[in-house]
């Protein structure tokens, strides 16, 4: 990793000219109101949350203090945990603290001041004591928001549902401009630095539905691809650009993530590295394994000519460096600690929150196969090493997203043999607004996949999961428009899942 130590040296030398931080600015005053990206809070614990905020505007390159404080009841009657964090203009003035000393299972709700100004108000969550069956759990779960093709109301409808968590899956934002019928614009091109990053996510925290999510429960997230570069795998991106420029601009990526997401400290990166990968129990209830594909892929098998990186469709019988057994989606280091984790869970269900999509697609009607490289048909060896442990695992339930389209799907152990078990149960949520393929396009593939029980394309929106220990409820929720804010949102299909039988069935 000499590479990447000196893309993280040149990174943190790019940093010094701000590198006056150990200034503090006690008693700021603010010309314009600072909370103006709102809070958040996420990572729940037994006894603890992570809490977000971040400061805007013409802010002196300084420490400023800001003080935070959490209340048992929604009139904001008395603080039972409160303290003070230095928001580090390093980090963007960015705020992440783990508020400890609470209690299990209940609701919380807190505020940030700094200077005379107040943030405000979020509403957050603990999770169950480790031992505790807790008898219900109720989840949304999103992903692929590109800013310019539709309005976020897919948010005001999770709001209402009043979930307990939200899980968002990757491309929280979107690195470039694409798509039709745009609602709004980024108003700048394709980010690259540290400058470029921050901006674009200050530009989608700025949405008002989007802010009012993340102060309505706690959130766990991972990344995909448009975080960074679209279809990066490691230190490789799409296009030509050499592999030290790259690493540069995935650590100036990566910061800005932790700068404006509710994620814990230890997560903080060290230049183009950052670990997000992590656990996350909910009592003997579910466990959730927040999973990263991207940090850690092996480059894509049989890239597109004059590619270096990238999705491709590949014919399986062309492509021999598909099927590699070295080959994997998550590392080494993060197979071996999946593994060891699902061995070890005695949660009633587990749940692996990742990027994409898990089954198998064919994408040739007919005989032969056709697989795209980006998703896990570009991992089949890592894949099978996986489907192969979940064996061990007490309900298994895979979420994903990044392909705009939802899917529920048997996760089995052969694809290709109708009598192979099915071993897992898979849901793939469509775009909170990205674009998506024809639903024609998907429906002529939908005979060479009897894996797959539906594919739909044709609504933005999010699913919302009902656990408890008897059964997982999963409803797809389908907005009528993302051309509008205030649009309806309905439920397209549901599928339960019962404790002990793998495979979603139609409710
Ligand atoms: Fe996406």
């Amino acid at each position: 990793m000499s590479g990447g130590e000196n893309a993280r040296r040149r990174f943190l030398l790019s940093l010094g000219a701000l590198a006056v931080s150990t200034r503090l600015h006690a008693q700021p005053r603010f010309a314009s109101y600072p909370f103006s990206l709102g809070v958040a809070s996420g990572y729940p614990t037994p006894d603890s949350v992570v809490l977000w905020t971040r400061l805007t505007g013409e802010l002196a390159p300084a420490a400023i203090p800001v003080r935070w404080e959490v209340f048992a009841e929604e009139s904001l009657s008395t603080a039972v945990a409160s303290g003070q964090a230095l928001a580090d203009p390093l980090w963007a003035h960015s705020v992440h603290v783990e508020a400890k000393g609470l209690g299990p299972e209940r609701w919380y709700w807190y505020r940030f001041s700094a200077g005379d100004a107040q943030s405000a108000v979020g509403r957050t969550r603990t999770a169950p004591r480790a031992a505790a069956t807790a008898p219900r759990l109720r989840f949304a779960f999103a992903s692929c928001q590109q800013y310019e093709q539709g309005y976020y109301g897919a948010y005001r409808h999770i709001v209402a549902d009043a979930p307990d968590l939200v899980a968002f899956l990757g491309d929280y934002i979107y690195e470039s401009s694409w798509g039709r019928e745009l609602v709004r614009s980024h108003a700048s091109g394709e980010t690259y630095t540290l400058a470029d990053y921050r901006a674009r996510y200050a530009l989608y925290r700025s949405d008002p539905d989007l802010q009012a999510a993340h102060a309505a429960c706690p959130w766990i997230v991972t990344w995909d691809d448009h975080e960074v570069d679209n279809d990066y795998a490691d230190d490789r991106p799409e296009d030509g650009m050499e592999r030290e420029p790259f690493l540069e601009r995935r650590a100036a990526a990566y910061r800005a993530y932790y700068e404006h997401m509710p994620l814990p400290p230890r997560m903080r990166p060290d230049g183009p590295n950052m670990r997000i990968y992590t656990h996350l129990d909910w009592g003997a209830l579910a466990r959730f394994y927040v999973l990263d594909d991207r940090q850690y892929r092996s480059w894509h098998a049989c890239p597109r000519p004059q590619r270096r990186a990238g999705s491709n469709t590949v014919d399986i019988e062309r492509c021999a460096r598909l099927t590699a057994p070295g080959r994997s989606i998550l590392g080494r280091a993060q197979e071996r600690w999946l593994d060891g984790e699902l061995a070890g869970s005695r949660a009633a269900w587990n749940v692996i929150a990742q990027q994409t999509r898990m089954a198998q697609f064919d994408t040739k009607p007919g005989p032969g196969r056709h697989a795209w490289t980006d998703a896990w048909d570009g991992y089949p060896a890592a894949r099978q090493r996986l489907l192969d442990s979940f064996k061990k695992t007490s309900n298994p339930v895979v979420i994903g997203g990044d392909v705009h389209t939802f899917y529920a799907n048997q996760l089995k152990l052969n694809f290709d043999d109708p009598a192979s078990p099915v071993v897992a149960s898979e849901f793939v949520t469509t775009s909170i607004t990205s674009q998506s393929w024809a639903q024609e396009r998907l429906n002529q593939y939908l005979p060479d996949n009897p894996h797959i029980l539906l594919s739909e394309s044709r609504f933005r929106g999010y699913t919302r999961v009902d656990v408890s220990p008897a059964r997982m409820q999963v409803d797809l929720r389908g907005m009528e428009s993302v051309q509008r804010r205030d649009a309806s949102c309905r439920t397209l299909a549901s599928f339960v899942v019962d404790n002990g039988i793998p495979g979603p069935v139609r409710a």
